[in-house]
């Protein structure tokens, strides 16, 4: 199978191998050395989540614009939320903030559940970052996939709270609910 998505080709066989596409409206050698530069920082990224205990694939290889890792086999955890998961999720997202890792894209086409695990299969946007404004973002992006996704939104919202509080910093909750404001204020003023 093969996955087209808007920065990689994602090969899915017995491993995964992603590669970074060219972008055309770039100059060759920039967007040469910008594939190489964050294939680079995605795979150091994977596994450094991987070690301080947040499931990620095992990167098996990696060359110039290609990551090949180790296929998780599972359901998306677009097919199979609930609130226990979402917990679960937010238990992990705390996880890689205590370590400054920003995932960039927290939704529930990038996780795979598991043997009752959860894996973060896609770092392809995430950066170290320690400030809490770029910690409320990552949580207010999962919060907008929530919205967008499921009925029962609030709930799962509410759930994802529990688990991130349970190591995690208030301050990131209340500004990811800011962000939310601030983007309904800029809605409003535009209607
Ligand atoms: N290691 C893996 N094991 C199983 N499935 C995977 C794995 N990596 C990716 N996938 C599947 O392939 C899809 C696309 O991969 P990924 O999300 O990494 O690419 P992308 O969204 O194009 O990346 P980017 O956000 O960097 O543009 C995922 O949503 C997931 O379903
Ligand atoms: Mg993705």
């Amino acid at each position: 199978m093969i996955y087209l998505g808007g920065e990689a080709e994602v090969r899915i066989e017995d491993v995964v191998v992603k590669k970074r596409k060219p972008k055309r409206y770039r100059l060759k050698e920039i967007d040469e050395s910008l594939r190489i530069k964050r294939t680079r920082t995605e795979a150091k990224l994977i596994s450094m989540a991987r070690r301080i205990g947040v499931p990620t694939p095992i990167v098996l290889d990696l060359e110039e614009d290609t990551i090949v890792m180790e296929r998780i086999y599972g359901t998306p955890v677009k097919d199979c939320m609930n609130e226990e998961i979402s917990r679960e999720i937010g238990r992990l997202v705390a996880k890689l903030h205590s370590a400054n890792i920003i995932h960039g894209d927290i939704t529930p086409m990038n996780m795979i559940l598991s043997n009752d695990k959860i894996y973060f299969v896609d770092f392809g946007l995430a950066f170290i970052d320690s400030r809490i404004e770029a910690k409320g973002v990552d949580v207010h992006v999962y919060f907008e996939s929530l919205k967008a996704g499921f009925e029962n939104w609030e709930k799962l919202r509410d759930a994802f709270i529990e688990g991130y509080l349970e190591s995690g910093s208030e301050d990131v909750i209340r500004r990811a609910k800011e962000i939310e404001e601030r983007g309904r204020y800029v809605e409003r003023r535009l209607q």
